[in-house]
């Protein structure tokens, strides 16, 4: 009898984890309290978390496919929300997941009875348990959503609300809108909020990178990380760290000055926090909006002093606002995690979790069957590095792969807690709440290692796998290392653990050719635009 899974949530990395399980031998089962899969990438229209009718991916098509699922050719080089969707609902029948999953099924508790996980939900107006061997949960990485307190809130007369709960933005006719915080929710709505309001402010408290879509090349700006550069990045991250965090941070700052090199002062874009605890903002769809006017970003908010009025931290008054939306994010808290098992013990905190996906629980027979999905990991583009840590969940529940001591779990987590607190406190901004990154160089060598996926060996100046290969196929091998990192290259290596996918080199080849023929018909693109300019 193969070892039964439950899956709870099926948005994309439920998804992908279905997949790869059923296809690694488990019986798996999908809970999902929507009607369909996707997660956020469908629009709900309700006061649930989803995307916006106009919500774009923040990397490319080339860098962000499943490894063994590529996007048709009609998709565009940033995937638009609709088509994301239709993506994931695609592979969910393609590999026949849909049978695998309960549908309107919301998981209410779990538990371990008698060697097994009890799942309860409530399916049809009724609370069902069933019990499985493992247990993955992939609730979405966004979740409560977060509102600070405004000082003097009393006193205001329009409307506040979270962008959860963001209507249809025609409720906004003509309206001065504030919002607040910067990042890709803010982007969002100031796009939504466009053809009806009248003017939007966004206030913000610290500095931000704004980077665009494309290199001057014509090339998404992903694909300026090559496998040359990741080795390099793995190199100066491992030995010399502060070079890395200040090269990186200086060719973001150029790349960013050369896409916008109209940002003015009074925006306070910068200084803006580093790289190590603050994203950049892929910023192509708000940017024509901050040159226009329609957006401006100003100061943080001192507080509201009339019905209507707002005092910012540097002294300015707004009038007549009539809507503030807290654009301010989510907490990554799982509601209905018993307290044993709560990855978030601390609000706020990094998980409480041994590289973001175990439970650090006294119990082995825990440790071993029980694993979280989504809670933060490497700025990595793209879907892959979650389909590697499902690659490496499985190999660790088919008993080809451990989980190393209890002891060396904890130490882990105490180190890499110690690491972040350094990250933050070099970074001199307010970051309570940072990202959960992880620090590549020891997470990427965990995942390749665990998951089976051979690419730092076959490609490393320093291994008989890599110098192997260069050998064998030189054109091909070139081909990986300084063309694109098509995602199939992790399933082009067979390690002994899992098989590799007997199209992937076919791919690579396809996906580069593919990138390169969207590079030319950019750039004739960006000629013509300055045809038409010197027209003028
Ligand atoms: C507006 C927006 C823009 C984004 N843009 C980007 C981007 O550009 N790039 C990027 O990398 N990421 C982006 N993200 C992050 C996004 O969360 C991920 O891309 C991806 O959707 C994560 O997949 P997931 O499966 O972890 O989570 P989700 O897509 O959130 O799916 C989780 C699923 O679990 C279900 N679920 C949760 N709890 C339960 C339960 N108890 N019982 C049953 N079902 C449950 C939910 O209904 C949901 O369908 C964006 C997110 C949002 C909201
Ligand atoms: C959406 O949100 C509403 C209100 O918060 C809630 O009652 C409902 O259960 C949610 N629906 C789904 C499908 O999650
Ligand atoms: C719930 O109802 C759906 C159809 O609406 C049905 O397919 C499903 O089997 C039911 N589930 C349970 C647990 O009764
Ligand atoms: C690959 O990356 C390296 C290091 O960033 C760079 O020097 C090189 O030009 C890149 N190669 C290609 C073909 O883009
Ligand atoms: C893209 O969005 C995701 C999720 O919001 C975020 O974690 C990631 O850092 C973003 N990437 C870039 C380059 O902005």
């Amino acid at each position: 009898m193969p070892a039964t899974v439950a899956v709870v949530g099926v948005g994309p990395l439920g998804l992908m984890a279905l997949k790869n399980l059923k296809e690694d031998g488990f019986a798996v089962t999908g809970f999902e309290r929507r009607n369909w899969v996707g997660g956020v990438w469908k629009q709900s229209f309700d006061a649930n978390l989803s995307t916006t009718a106009n919500t774009v991916f923040n990397s490319s098509r080339f860098r962000s496919a499943i490894p063994d699922y590529p996007f048709p050719d009609d998709v565009d080089d940033f995937p638009t929300a609709k088509q994301l969707w239709k993506y994931f609902e695609d592979y969910c029948d393609h590999f026949e997941l849909r049978p695998r999953i309960r549908f309107g099924a919301d998981v209410k508790n779990f538990e371990r009875k008698r060697g097994k996980w009890a799942v309860e939900y409530i399916q049809n107006g009724s609370l069902h348990t069933d019990y499985f061997d493992k247990l993955m949960i992939a609730p979405g990485s966004f979740v409560t959503p977060r509102s600070p307190k405004l000082e003097g809130v009393e006193a205001f007369q329009g409307k506040i609300l979270h962008s959860l709960n963001f209507p249809d933005p025609s409720t906004f006719q003509g309206q001065n809108v504030l919002l607040v915080g910067f990042h890709a929710t803010a982007q969002d709505l100031v796009v939504e909020l466009a053809p009806h309001a009248k003017k939007v402010y966004i206030a913000h408290k610290n500095g931000l990178i704004m980077m665009s879509r494309y290199g001057e090349d014509g090339r998404t700006y992903d694909q300026a990380q090559n496998l040359t550069a990741v080795f390099v990045q793995l190199f100066l991250e491992t030995w010399l760290p502060s070079v890395w965090n200040w090269l990186f941070e200086k060719i973001l700052l150029s790349m960013s000055k050369k896409s916008y090199p109209n940002q003015r002062k009074e925006w306070n874009l910068s200084p803006a926090p580093p790289p190590t605890t603050t994203s950049p903002l892929i910023a192509d769809a708000v940017y024509p909006h901050l040159e226009s006017g329609f957006a401006e970003p100003v100061a943080a908010i001192q507080q509201i002093t009339g019905p209507k009025t707002i005092q910012l931290k540097d002294g300015r008054v707004l009038n007549n606002i009539d809507t503030i939306i807290f654009a301010t994010g989510y907490e990554a808290k799982i509601s209905y995690a018993p307290d044993e098992y709560n990855p978030y013990p601390i609000a706020d905190e990094a998980p409480f979790l041994y590289r973001n996906i175990f439970p650090l629980h006294p119990d082995a027979s825990v440790r071993n069957s029980l694993a979280f999905l989504g809670q933060g990991g490497i700025p990595f583009p793209g879907f892959v590095q979650f389909e590697l840590k499902i690659w490496a969940i499985s190999q660790i529940w088919q008993g080809k792969a451990s989980l190393p001591s209890f002891d060396t779990m904890q130490q882990w987590h105490k180190d890499h807690m110690a690491w972040r607190q350094e990250v933050v406190r070099k970074s001199k901004f307010d970051s309570k709440f940072i990202i959960v990154f992880l620090r590549l160089p020891d997470h990427l060598k965990w995942l390749d290692k665990t998951a089976g996926t051979g690419i730092l060996t076959h490609f490393s100046w320093f291994s008989w796998r890599s110098w192997r290969f260069w050998w064998q196929d030189r054109r091909f091998y070139n081909l990986c290392k300084s063309g694109l990192i098509s995602p199939a290259m992790w399933r082009l290596f067979d390690m002994g653990g899992r098989k590799a996918w007997a199209g992937a080199k076919e791919q690579i080849i396809k996906d580069n050719e593919f990138a390169d023929k969207r590079q030319q018909e950019r750039l004739r693109a960006m000629g013509k635009v300055e045809e038409s300019r010197k027209d003028k």
